[in-house]
């Protein structure tokens, strides 16, 4: 019975802390705000409209590179998140470089930006 109520504790524990950490997410952190500018404002641009260059060297369009358009503020947190750990063409993989909390951060920065 201890046990039980135990574990029920332990879980009202974490739910708390989770929905916390759920009101949290949305706002932008001055650990991604840093993030931004040290790893991706030179492709990206301070502004997060796209480094121009950066295009020649990369070979991609500006509008790959801007991160305010519609292309990049209609993909879900998950997808961004998705492409920011993994990498996509051009866009270098961050998994084991930065955190997944840090990444999580700089999607809700992305959709600041605009
Ligand atoms: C070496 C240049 C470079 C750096 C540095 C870089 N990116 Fe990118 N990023 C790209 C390119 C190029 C693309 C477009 C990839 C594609 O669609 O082919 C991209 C795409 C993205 C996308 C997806 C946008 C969309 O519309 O699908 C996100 C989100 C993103 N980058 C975030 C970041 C963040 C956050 C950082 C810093 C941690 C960063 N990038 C650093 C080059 C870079």
């Amino acid at each position: 019975m201890k046990l039980i109520i135990n574990s029920i504790l332990l879980m009202i524990f974490f739910l708390t802390i989770a929905s916390v950490n759920a009101q949290q997410s949305g706002e932008v952190s001055d650990a991604a705000k840093k993030e931004f500018s040290k790893s991706c404002v030179s492709c990206h641009g301070k502004d997060g409209k796209g480094n121009s260059g950066m295009t020649k060297m990369l070979k991609v369009d500006i509008s790959a590179l801007n991160l305010t358009d519609d292309a990049t503020l209609n993909k879900s947190d998950d997808e961004l998140i998705k492409i920011m750990h993994d990498g996509l063409n051009k866009m270098p993989p961050y998994k084991g470089k930065i955190s997944d909390k840090i990444i999580t951060e700089l999607a809700a920065y992305i959709r600041a930006l605009k």
